[in-house]
């Protein structure tokens, strides 16, 4: 072990903030396959929800059409399953050709004409997790290259079938492989998740530098149980988490499932508010060309993923959780406004809820909420006001608030209007 580690560490030091190349200053956003779609190679018997160059055509056309492209969704991102199983005879990885006939650069073209941009998935270890061939460390270069000759964007890097010691070569090298291709692309490690995600095993200093996202917790599944195991593993462990997401380098708790088949509306409500919360990556994984309404709502709302795409880049943490099972959380926000949301771990009925913001922090002063989910606005807050909210079972109430217009704040609620990506009411 010891030659290996010193090896490591001299490795490591000759990268330069390899990441830092002004990428993803905001968590990024974007729709992927994986959640919703998995490894479905069937095109014969399910030609509408294999992975195929079709998927991600159809895909591409829905987050133009339908409005999702100019709120910020601009990656359409590729995950397992979309390779043949050999290498080509210079060693490349290539598409599997009845399934992307045209090959991956002429649908990032598709891609790009849209004012889209492309991610595709690659495995740091012998195969990837459905055994379609990895990414070897002999494999790194090469890989980057013919990533960077077809025009991609994103590199979703997974780790199965490796051990730390590769991964801890390989990550890193990947990164600096990326980097000297000369074309800017996001890299999302999934590293973390493979070490358990915690210090000491993963060394988050580290990985900021060399990625710009990464996995730190299991997959999401379709279902609010495992929405909930995500939010509290990110919460329980916050004190590591938190500092350690910033621009261009954040947390990924995992994809947005909401318009899928698992979650309630409140549900897929608090799924999106404790992702802004935790700064989270925006990237769906749900059927586009079938979203109901009540769904695309929430995923198309301004004010929330104007909060996630806050340009402070703090994540945001839990600051309570109440015996009476209401959890609040609290996000940082420029222009001196903040986020709170109160989330209902119950089973029962809408719960009244009371608080003030002086017990939640707050400094004295007057504030204004805008509730983020009704449209409302509450005046005349200040620290001490009691607050009385009804929060459904699994569900939230989210408010974004900021400091009340006033001769001393004219000033600052005015920027908010001008800046901010939604308009006030
Ligand atoms: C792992 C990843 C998932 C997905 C699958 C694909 O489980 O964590 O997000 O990419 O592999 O096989």
């Amino acid at each position: 072990m010891r030659p290996l580690a010193v090896t490591q560490f001299l490795g490591l030091i000759s990268l330069t903030v390899a990441m830092d190349n002004g990428l993803l200053k905001t968590p990024p956003m974007g729709w992927m396959a994986w959640e919703r779609f998995r490894c479905d190679v069937d095109c014969h018997d399910d030609p509408e929800n294999c992975i195929s160059e079709d998927l991600f055509r159809d895909m591409a056309d829905r987050l133009v059409e339908d409005g999702w492209r100019e709120l910020g969704y601009e990656y359409v991102i590729i995950d397992d399953c979309w390779m043949s199983k050999l290498r080509d005879e210079q060693g490349r990885l290539q598409p599997e050709p009845t399934r992307f006939p045209g090959g991956i650069a002429k649908l990032a073209r598709y891609i790009h004409d849209r004012g889209l941009k492309l991610g595709i998935y690659a495995d740091m270890g012998t195969l990837t997790c459905m055994g379609f061939p990895g990414t070897t460390l002999d494999k790194i270069e090469i890989d980057a290259q013919t990533f960077a000759t077809w025009g991609v964007d994103y590199l979703k890097f997974d780790g199965c079938y490796s051990n730390p010691v590769e991964q801890m070569l390989g990550y890193p090298l990947m990164s600096k492989a990326l980097n000297a291709t000369g074309r800017l692309m996001a890299y999302s490690c999934s590293w973390p998740a493979y070490l358990g995600g915690l210090p000491p095993e993963v060394n988050y200093t580290l990985l900021g530098d060399i990625c710009h996202l990464w996995r730190n917790y299991d997959d999401i599944q379709d279902s609010w149980d495992s929405v909930q195991g995500i939010i509290d593993w990110f919460s329980n462990n916050q004190d590591h988490l938190q500092p350690a997401a910033g621009p261009g380098r954040w947390n990924d708790p995992d994809m947005l499932i909401i318009g899928n088949f698992g979650l309630s509306v409140d549900q897929a409500h608090s799924q999106m508010a404790l992702w802004a919360i935790m700064a989270a990556p925006l990237i769906m994984s749900n059927d586009l060309r079938n979203l109901d309404n009540r769904a695309r709502a929430i995923l198309q709302n301004k004010v929330v993923i104007a909060i996630n795409q806050d340009p402070l880049g703090i994540q945001g943490r839990r600051l309570l959780q109440e015996r009476n099972r209401i959890e609040v959380y609290w996000r940082p926000l420029s222009q001196s406004a903040s986020t709170l949301v109160f989330l209902s771990r119950r089973t029962d009925m809408p719960y009244l809820y009371h608080t003030s913001l002086a017990k939640l922090n707050y400094e004295a002063g007057n504030y204004e909420a805008y509730d983020v989910f009704t449209g409302s606005t509450v005046t005349g807050l200040n620290a001490t006001t009691e607050i009385v909210l009804s929060i459904n079972p699994s569900g939230v109430v989210m408010w974004y608030i900021y400091p009340e217009q006033s001769k001393q704040t004219e000033t600052l609620h005015y920027q908010h209007k001008k800046t901010s990506r939604f308009t006030f009411l």
